[in-house]
């Protein structure tokens, strides 16, 4: 055996058993042992793996492993060097699902999902998370790193590099499969891994936030999402609208609804916040707190929307789009509120109620388009696992019209309804969650509907009045299962009424200053709406809990990971 590369320094002298289990490895691109590793016992595994780890890593990532050209993609087209990873999609994912590659030499590294035994092969089905699918590798007594198979190193969760010749697969499941030439195991996992082949709950895979991307419904849920962001920003791109970063940190109360969270210094770092006296804070002659003293010199919170931002910057510059995280505090522990999650706020100049429903009814036609054309394999399978009948209900979303009510026609349908609702109706309430699915799931079949002209008393202080002078000019867009996935309105550009409506409201209008100047100089008629990015990740995925579309949900009284 040549001399091991690194050597594996252990903290402690290892017992006779647990000496027996170190064996060598070998470096799959020289062939020659770089290193004695340890094969775990779990408590031995916890101590060592670190180190172990370091070891293969260094060989992996050092490239001696994985040295080759670059790999040629499609034909002619060379991957760049930060590229030369190839993925499971870039071998799974063409129309030839890999019949193209017989024969070929690849590498794949990924995730152990299973393995399983049988008496002249075993079989590791390996995920990259590029796709849904994994890679079978079937591999003999014969291949380099057998060894590491028979002692049980490769588990599920393990992560591996495996070269191996694509063939042509036995099973039905798959065209193709890699024979396998060579194992390293990258990093071993622990026996305790908590997500093991049974099914495990979305409840349950909550708690393990840091482990469930992992998962075939995770992996396909992040892919998606990912592929509606794509889909947003390709939609806005080609209908001429600007992306614009709307701040975070703000003063204003978008939504007037005083659901905000506080921004402070007042206590100056985390751990004297949790320490420190209540009358540490500053306070003014009366015992009020004095903000004065606090970093902006003013209370300031998260925002709530980047709405009135992009009023600014609509006016200037005719359509733009926010789209990032936003925040409220508000006590709902539903399956469709978050403490955190991201908006979608278009704003268009020049523009007014009807042009706002039509970009909304756009805009969700064409990135639901997007995914069911190009997220095929993930929306099979929420179609199959997570909402049966998924495909069929989003592509009646793309082909079919977007129904249109007001608020008056909305009324008399829920009066009319057979239904009994825990929330009386009257004209001039706010439609409950309980309202807005029935008229989507029952009155309409399960198509979006579209509602306008709400009671002006019921909606925020930036809203056209219509002439009426009872409704406003607002819009929201209601889809099954979840109740409103769009808020929208034509904005009051009248300079008048919308001091009228400050006064009403009994709002600051000095601090609205800057978006009153809007209106006094230059103003135009514009709309927009803003989308609550998870809660379309909901309609497009079926996942029926809002904490499943997002990867770290944060909610009242859980902000975990
Ligand atoms: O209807 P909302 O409150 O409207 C606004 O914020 C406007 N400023 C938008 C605009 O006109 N530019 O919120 C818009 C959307 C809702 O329809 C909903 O989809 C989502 O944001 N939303 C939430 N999503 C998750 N958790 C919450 N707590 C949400 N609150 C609103
Ligand atoms: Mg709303």
């Amino acid at each position: 055996m040549a001399a091991a590369a690194t050597t594996l320094r252990l903290l402690k002298p290892l017992s006779s058993a647990a000496a027996s289990l170190l064996v060598p490895l070998n470096n799959p691109a020289t062939n020659r042992s770089v290193a004695p590793l340890l094969l775990f016992s779990s408590s031995a595994v916890s101590r060592h793996h670190r180190r172990f780890c370091n070891v293969v890593s260094a060989s992996v990532s050092s490239g001696e492993a994985t040295k080759a050209e670059p790999i040629e993609l499609e034909k002619g087209a060379k991957i760049r060097e930060f590229r030369r990873k190839l993925k499971i999609v870039d071998i799974k994912g063409g129309v030839d699902e890999g019949l193209d590659r017989l024969g070929e030499t690849l590498v794949v590294r990924g995730w152990v999902r299973t393995l399983r035994a049988q008496s002249s092969v075993t079989f590791i089905e390996v995920n990259d998370g590029s796709c849904l699918s994994n890679m079978q590798c079937v591999m003999s007594s014969d291949a380099d790193g057998y060894d590491q198979v028979e002692s049980g190193v490769i588990s599920t969760g393990a992560s591996v590099w495996i070269q191996g010749t694509v063939v042509a697969s036995q099973g039905s499941k798959q065209k193709v499969e890699l024979k396998v030439d060579k194992l390293v195991t990258v990093g071993v996992s622990d026996p305790s891994f908590p997500i093991q082949k049974k099914r495990v709950s979305r409840e349950f895979l909550r708690t393990k936030a840091h482990l469930r991307p992992r998962t075939n419904t995770f992996g396909a849920v992040a892919r998606v999402r990912n592929a509606l962001a794509y889909a947003t920003h390709k939609f806005f791109k080609e209908n001429g609208f600007l992306w614009l970063s709307s701040p975070i940190i703000t003063a204003s109360d978008c939504e007037g609804a005083g659901e905000q969270f506080c921004v402070t210094t007042l206590f100056s770092n985390p751990s004297e916040a949790v320490h420190s006296p209540v009358n540490a804070i500053p306070t003014t002659q009366d015992g009020s707190i004095d903000w004065s003293k606090d970093f902006f010199g003013k209370p300031a919170f998260l925002t709530v929307s980047g709405q009135l931002n992009a009023e600014i910057y609509a006016t200037a510059l005719t359509d733009v789009y926010t789209f990032g995280p936003t925040f409220r505090a508000e006590n709902s522990n539903t399956s469709r509120h978050l403490a955190e999650f991201w908006m979608i706020e278009p704003e268009l100049a020049f523009a007014d109620l009807e042009d706002d429903m039509a970009c909304a009814t756009a805009y969700l036609q064409y990135v639901v388009k997007y995914i069911l054309e190009n997220c095929k394999e993930d929306m099979d399978f929420f179609n199959t696992w997570i909402e049966k009948g998924i495909i069929d209900r989003l592509s009646d979303v793309v082909e079919k019209k977007v129904v249109q009510l007001t608020y008056t026609d909305a009324v008399e349908l829920l009066l009319k309804a057979k239904k009994k609702f825990e929330f009386p109706v009257t004209w001039g309430c706010d439609l409950q969650s309980e309202h807005e699915r029935y008229i989507t799931e029952q009155v309409f079949g399960g198509c979006p509907v579209i509602v306008r002209d709400y009671p002006k008393d019921i909606k925020a202080f930036y809203m056209r009045q219509n002439d009426d002078g009872r409704t406003v000019a607002a819009m929201d867009m209601l889809v099954p299962r979840i109740g409103e996935l769009i808020g929208g309105s034509q904005r009051e550009e009248r300079l008048a009424y919308l001091e009228q409506r400050l006064d009403d409201l009994k709002l600051n209008k000095e601090s609205y200053w800057w978006y009153l100047d809007l209106r006094r100089y230059g103003s135009v008629p514009h709309a927009g709406f803003g989308l609550g990015f998870e809660r379309l990740v909901q309609f497009a995925t079926g996942v029926d809990n809002i904490r499943d579309a997002i990867p770290f949900p944060r909610a009242p009284g859980s902000a975990d990971f």
